[in-house]
């Protein structure tokens, strides 16, 4: 995909589904009894690769004007697949897969694409195993995942790491292990499980940084999914940084665990504005109105970075655009994402012309900067195209993104909204 500078950005759009939520509606509707109807469902590729490996399981799934409809088979109804379930590009399709097949009376098999398979597994391997579960992974604790299903006893587990899916997986294998199941988080991840749970009747008590499970049921439901506030940030970053730009982006999750960067970018002031509020079972969900600002650096770290996880790679574009030093520490996470991804931003930054220090847990970029076209490497990774997608509105000359189709992991017409805010045609 070859892209140009634009003038401006001006219209109004709407997001896919929230990509976390829209797993989780499918897998957890898959596991309740009756069936469940979800509206504003993502069709990103990693939403159907969940859907995929459920139907592999017996769960019945239909699509009805743009209502999809999830005939759940209680806890205890999944039937053992007939070969590899296969999680492609996706990490939450895997691991919280992992946590209900852990407590099946049969075996299975979880498998992915190159990057998914060179992902560390050991991080839900090692609280699964302690509940009783018994699963081999690679030589490097990587997919494939051979899972044999096993009776598994509740743990109270502290997280080693602040990661939503690790704290899902084990509270998915709690919903099938005799007695409680604590987890306790060393920051808050986005609690999107702990919400859901919770609006399909299972007792989910939240104490500080520990939540508590009783095993129980799940009871089917209606399912709002509001707009990918990760996606969103695409859009945020792109008005704020091309000139005399000025959008909205409709119905966008706002759950606080989810949209810090609006804070934190509010507070470098950035001109965002949020408008019609509302919760939908338990999620909030607003309209962005957002526009070209003049934005100051920022530092982000500590019980920051969860909350933003997602988002680094867009704001690594908007640093060289913001006044004065940004930085990100305790960020080591972003190197086990679908990339290495503090890599990724820095030799895609440099190819631009962009100078910045990377640190093993972040990097610092004082802005702003002037960005020149170049030749971006994707590494296959979703986040990272579109990112300098968004770089290549305000760099001169022609950036080409390789593999640009990767974006559809999460965001499958990311370039057509591009397209028409800006009323530019690419190829
Ligand atoms: C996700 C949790 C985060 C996030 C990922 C989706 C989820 O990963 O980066 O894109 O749906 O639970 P970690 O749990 O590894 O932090």
């Amino acid at each position: 995909m070859k892209l140009h500078k634009v003038g401006r950005l001006h219209g109004e759009l709407h997001v896919p589904g929230d990509k976390s939520i829209s797993q989780r509606a499918l897998l957890f509707a898959a596991l309740a009894e009756g069936t469940s109807k979800i509206t504003g469902l993502s069709e990103a590729d990693d939403v159907q690769s969940m859907a995929a490996c459920l139907q592999q399981l017996g769960v019945k799934i239909e699509q009805k004007n743009g209502i999809c409809y999830v005939h759940g088979r209680g806890l205890h109804g999944l039937r053992a697949p007939a070969g590899a379930l296969d999680c492609g590009n996706s990490g939450t399709t895997m691991r919280l897969l992992a946590g209900v097949l852990a407590g099946q009376n049969f075996d299975s098999v979880l498998i992915g694409d190159h990057s998914l398979n060179s992902r560390p597994m050991r991080r839900i391997v090692e609280p699964l195993a302690s509940m009783g579960a018994e699963i081999e992974t690679a030589a490097e604790g990587t997919a494939p995942l051979k899972i044999h299903g096993k009776k598994l006893r509740g743990i109270t587990y502290a997280l080693p790491v602040a990661s939503a899916q690790v704290k899902s997986a084990v509270l998915l294998a709690g919903l099938f292990a005799d007695g409680k199941t604590v987890v306790i988080e060393p920051e808050q991840s986005r609690d999107h499980t702990e919400i859901m749970m919770a609006a399909m009747g299972v007792s989910v008590t939240q104490n500080n940084s520990e939540i508590r499970l009783g095993a129980e049921r799940l009871q089917a439901t209606e399912i709002e999914i509001p707009g990918d506030v990760s996606a969103a940030a695409f859009f945020i970053v792109a008005g704020l940084i091309v000139p005399d730009s000025e959008i909205v982006i409709k119905n966008v999750g706002l759950n606080p665990t989810r949209s810090y960067l609006i804070d934190l970018l509010k507070q470098a002031n950035a001109q965002i504005e949020i408008q019609n509020n509302r919760n939908a079972n338990g999620e909030l969900i607003g309209d962005l109105k957002v526009y070209s600002s003049s934005v100051n650096g920022f530092t982000a770290s500590g019980a920051e970075i969860p909350l933003l996880i997602d988002e680094i790679p867009v704001l690594a574009v908007l640093a060289t655009q913001a006044r004065g030093r940004t930085r990100f520490r305790d960020a080591k996470e972003l190197r086990v994402k679908e990339s290495d991804r503090i890599e990724a931003i820095d030799i895609n930054l440099r190819k631009l012309g962009v100078q910045l220090e990377t640190f093993a847990d972040g990097f610092k970029i004082v802005g702003p900067q002037e960005l020149h076209g170049g030749l971006i490497n994707t590494f296959q990774d979703h986040r990272i195209a579109m990112a300098f997608a968004v770089a290549s509105l305000i760099a001169s000359g022609e950036t080409e993104i390789s593999n640009a189709h990767v974006a559809t992991v999460s965001f499958p017409d990311f370039f057509d909204k591009l397209r028409h805010l800006s009323r530019q045609e690419w190829h």
